[in-house]
């Protein structure tokens, strides 16, 4: 397995630019199964992930062709089945999110139930429950959650969803696009993933409003139709660079991203001690090489603090100055990457769902293993912020979700290397 080796100790300064947002291509590219005309999808990042859910298509006999810019034409029409194995769902639980596209098109779908994972149970009741509403005959057998709408169209429904969920709300809204009628989701998710894929379905030719609002509305339409559709920028990528910057008490300026969507996290970094200056695409942070202050935060659904920002933010507070807390409501068990930073010499106790943290000067290098995606770029930014070498292990967590990360770092001045294994 390839590692990433790290000389901490050097403060990030320059420029990067941000790529597609891989949890929004996911759903664009599983959309592509609600019509059998061709769509072309742009600014798709260079990960795994995609990687993956392009597999997965290419199994059903969907045909993709990847273009010089990271664009794919995805044509589902010659899709022979309807089968997501078990191989590929364990490698990517978002593959979930064919489920109700397929259903709702082709009237039947077999789809390996994704596991538990690092962070937590994650269940899909939710999803199931929501399709079952909408009229289909869904069982769980063997592993696989196989569902079939008897040769009928799914009808429109009020779903109520218990918890906020980005792909059950994905899966939801799009299974919703073909079906008979009105639905509408109640405590929807309002990530802005969620409303990307609402605006690329609507260019298909859905009727849809509400998007990025709790309340999710669509009138089921009888068929929808290709489309050319750019994937919005990543801002679980812009935030990661911008806290490793502000973490080295650097200077970063991020382009071709999307300042609007990333409130929480500005403010907390402000919070930190960051001077942030925006402009339409672009994010500039200066900490004026002062050391970050201690920042307290809870993370909950969109738009509140991201749990995809959550480790990040630690490594940052692990070396401010100060003291405080940092509470996980989304995820059971996503803080594995703290027990590696207190081998780093960190000074964190979890208590429960909650972190709490006194920053200490320095952290020191060690041997670390990444657990998930975040928890990989946490320890990086940990490695940055630290006095000698750090080895990050299981470094493929970080491929399937950092478009280039070691290029990235380098061009902001790290000194970061891959070790192939
Ligand atoms: N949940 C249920 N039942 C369900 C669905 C969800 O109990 O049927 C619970 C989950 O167990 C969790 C909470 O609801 O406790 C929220 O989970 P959610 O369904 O929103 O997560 P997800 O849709 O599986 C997406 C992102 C995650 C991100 C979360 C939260 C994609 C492909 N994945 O996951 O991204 O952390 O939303 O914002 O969009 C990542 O990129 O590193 C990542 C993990």
């Amino acid at each position: 397995m390839d590692k990433l080796v790290i000389q901490g100790g050097i403060r990030l300064s320059g420029e990067i630019r941000i790529a597609g947002a891989k949890n929004s291509a996911l759903p664009i590219m599983a959309a592509t199964l609600l019509t059998s005309d061709v769509v072309t999808v742009g600014n798709l990042p260079h990960l795994y992930d995609i990687t993956t859910m392009l597999e997965l298509l290419g199994c059903m006999g969907v045909e993709s062709v990847v273009g010089e810019k990271m664009n794919v034409e995805i044509n589902s029409s010659t899709i022979r089945d309807f089968n997501a194995p078990y191989e590929l769902v364990k490698t990517m639980r978002a593959s979930i999110l064919v489920l109700g596209p397929m259903l709702s098109h082709y009237g039947q779908a077999e789809v390996a139930l994704p596991g538990g994972c690092a962070i937590g149970s994650r269940p899909v009741n939710l999803h199931l429950a929501a399709l079952k509403k909408m009229g289909a005959d869904i069982t769980v057998e063997n592993g696989y959650i196989k569902a079939s709408t008897k040769g009928k169209r799914l009808k429109g429904a009020h779903i109520l969803m218990d918890i906020v969920t980005v792909t059950g709300t994905e899966n939801v809204m799009m299974a919703a696009t073909l079906a008979d009628g009105q639905t509408i989701i109640e405590n929807a998710a309002r990530e802005p993933e969620v409303v990307d894929l609402a605006h690329c379905l609507i260019a298909m030719g859905a009727d849809i409003s509400g998007e990025g609002t709790a309340t999710i509305t669509i009138n089921g339409v009888k068929r929808l139709h290709g489309c050319t559709y750019f994937v919005m920028p990543d801002r679980i990528e812009t935030g990661t660079y911008l806290i490793a910057a502000a973490a080295t008490r650097g200077r970063i300026k991020v382009k071709d991203t999307r300042p609007g969507i990333l409130e929480a996290v500005l403010s907390k970094l402000e919070e930190a001690g960051a001077e942030i200056s925006l402009d339409e695409t672009s994010i500039t942070l200066d900490m004026h090489g002062q050391r970050p202050k201690a920042v307290s935060l809870t993370t909950a659904p969109y738009p509140a603090f991201p749990t995809d920002m959550q480790a990040q933010f630690t490594a940052l507070n692990a070396v401010a100055d100060g003291s405080g807390s940092i509470t996980e409501t989304v995820f059971e068990n996503r803080f594995m990457h703290v027990h590696e930073m207190n081998r780093m010499g960190a000074d964190l106790r979890v208590e429960g769902n909650t972190v709490i943290f006194r920053g200490v000067n320095n952290l020191k290098g060690a041997p670390v293993m990444a657990t998930d995606l975040r928890a990989s770029a946490s320890l990086i930014i940990a490695g940055l912020v630290s006095q000698n070498e750090t080895s990050v292990d299981r470094i493929y967590h970080i491929d399937r979700g950092y478009e280039c990360i070691e290029e990235k770092l380098q061009l902001l001045g790290a000194k970061i290397r891959r070790l192939p294994s």
